[in-house]
């Protein structure tokens, strides 16, 4: 239908709206969203830090880690909870680097590890994963990529701490490629290690960059020489240069090269070697991020998918964060844009509750602070400030009903059952852990037979956040206690019967979540495994998508 210009109001609007699209197009292009994944004590803050650094948003070294030991000083969820401004800030870092719009999301690790760890590579395009070189693949690692693998996610290897003796690293992409199950392109390689780590020769530039220690300020350059048969390289490191040709040929021999379709599909990383403490190598990781990390994508929101560049603004809820302010009851929803364009104070539909929700103290997270958000593009985060009406895996939109998906509860690693101290508050408790298990802060089954309800999480943390919850915003004082279940699994079958018998024959072990889903509470792996093999009617499931 053609619009009639008439007046010059609307000769201008036209004109505004003919440019949006190109506005958001741009807008999208340039935004790179990723997480790092990787097993504590890998080098994650420290790189956190030297990547703000880079691009200018912080100006001394020192901020990100004061903040980490300010977080884990203590084990005390308390403390912790006293921090949370901090760690709020920190959950979602944008800076700018070479005219790209950086959103670094902060996957929680060490005592914080929880389902928020997980949910958050829901809402990322690429993720940076970093290897300790003398430790190779970890078992937080395997975790964490297997969570990138359920949406094909690209991923870019850091092999830090190359100024330490490593591992040999022929032999790190070997484990990479058989532990990981993923394609290696080593894009650069290193020169020595420890003492005698010189650089790394780039493979696809020809390119030395010679190693230099201890170097804090951001926009240092280390010496480049070009050619691996410059007789300059051959002078200064006589014995390295050798071995280095030697390497380099069976690299190309042995080892894929880089492909950027393959990248794309998360079949293959390109794998960069080098030293955060040192900010060696943190440059090409950044144009890496920059030059091959895919900007946001289309996303499947179950009646069609939806493209980032379509004008009107969705999104969804992939973390909550609660108590900020605890005299308010404070929780900020952390919404991934998806589409469109967003601004302050505009309104958004939220599709669940079938409610407008005019937002206009609407919050995002730069690295020094958090600052009100004018307006947002797909892959962008913003902070949605909330009473408590709203759960992970929520879309917003303009009004069109679109439920994204992807956003995985997983099976927990750890249980508690419940009691309490005071037996006239069990009503509070339930609604309680009601609220607190679709928020998604933490999974409560109920045995089909038997009274308590059982915790699961995948951090112990959450056990602690949960107790801490239920006293202040509920009132009650909640004992958790040691359950003899080891795992859970949830159970699906077309065969209606089958799921009938199952329930009535192991009633003890099989459970509703909150959601009303049916699981399985294994006591061991053993048993598990038995229960599979005698219930072939039935699948057990590791994760279950938002209902
Ligand atoms: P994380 O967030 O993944 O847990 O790791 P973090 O950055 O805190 O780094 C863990 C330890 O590894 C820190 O030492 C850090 O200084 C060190 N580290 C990080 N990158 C490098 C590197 O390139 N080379 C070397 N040699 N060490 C590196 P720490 O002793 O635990 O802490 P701190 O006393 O240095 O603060």
């Amino acid at each position: 239908e053609e619009i009639e210009v008439t007046s010059p109001e609307n000769q201008e609007a036209a004109a505004g709206s003919a440019k949006a699209p190109a506005l958001i197009a741009r807008e999208v292009q340039r935004r790179r969203t990723f997480g790092i994944i990787s097993h504590p004590d890998a080098g994650k803050t420290t790189l956190t830090e030297k990547l703000l650094l880079f691009s200018g948003a912080i100006q001394m070294a020192g901020t990100v880690k004061a903040r980490k030991s300010a977080r884990h000083a203590t084990s005390d969820w308390m403390e912790i909870e006293k921090q949370r401004g901090i760690s709020v800030a920190s959950s979602v870092m944008q800076f700018d680097f070479r005219d790209h719009i950086i959103n670094l999301l902060d996957t929680p690790g060490h005592q914080d590890f929880s389902e928020d760890t997980y949910r958050v590579l829901t809402a990322v395009d690429s993720a940076l994963m970093v290897i300790d070189a003398a430790k190779g693949v970890e078992a937080q690692t395997i975790k964490l990529l297997d969570v990138c693998r359920m949406r094909s996610t690209p991923i870019v290897t850091f092999m830090n701490k190359m100024d330490r003796e490593t591992r040999d690293p022929l032999e790190l992409l070997d484990e990479l490629e058989s532990v990981l199950k993923i394609q290696c392109a080593p894009v650069t390689w290193p020169i020595g290690m420890g003492k005698n780590f010189r650089g790394v020769y780039h493979l696809l530039r020809d390119e030395v960059l010679l190693f230099r220690a201890g170097v804090e300020s951001a926009n240092q350059s280390f010496e480049v020489i070009s050619g691996i048969d410059n007789p300059r390289l051959q002078e200064m490191f006589p014995l390295e240069m050798d071995q280095l040709r030697m390497e380099v040929e069976l690299v190309h021999g042995a080892s894929h090269p880089f492909n950027l379709e393959e990248f794309l599909a998360g079949v293959q990383t390109p794998v960069f070697f080098g030293s955060a403490i040192n900010n060696f190598g943190v440059r090409e990781i950044l144009s890496a991020l920059v030059d091959w990390a895919p900007p946001p994508r289309e996303r499947d929101a179950t009646v069609r998918s939806v493209k980032p560049t379509e004008q009107p603004f969705s999104g969804f809820v992939f973390k909550i964060q609660a108590n900020m302010d605890p005299a308010h009851r404070d929780r900020i929803a952390f919404l991934r844009v998806c589409s469109g364009r967003f601004e302050r104070g505009m309104k958004v539909r939220h599709l669940r509750l079938g409610r407008e929700v005019k937002v206009s103290s609407v919050v995002t997270f730069m690295a020094s602070s958090r600052e009100q958000v004018e307006e947002a593009y797909a892959g962008d985060i913003i902070g949605l400030p909330n009473h408590g009406n709203m759960q992970i895996g929520d879309s917003f939109s303009e009004g069109e009903m679109l439920q994204f998906t992807g956003i995985p509860y997983f099976a927990p690693d750890f249980f508690r059952s419940v009691r309490i101290r005071n037996p006239l508050k069990i009503k509070q408790l339930h609604k309680g852990l009601q609220q607190l298990g679709e928020e998604g802060a933490v999974q409560v089954f109920k045995p089909v037979q038997g009274g308590e309800l059982v915790l699961g999480a995948v951090g112990v943390l959450q056990f602690e956040v949960v107790a801490s919850r239920l006293m202040n915003e509920y009132g009650v004082d909640a004992v958790f206690e040691g359950t003899s279940i080891s795992s859970a699994r949830w159970v699906s079958s077309d065969d209606k019967k089958a799921l009938v018998d199952f329930e009535n024959s192991l009633g003890h072990n099989v459970a509703y979540d909150a959601a009303g889903n049916m699981a399985y509470l294994a006591t061991s792996g053993v048993n598990l495994r038995l229960t599979q093999e005698r219930w072939p009617q039935l699948t057990f499931h590791a994760t279950r998508e938002h209902a």
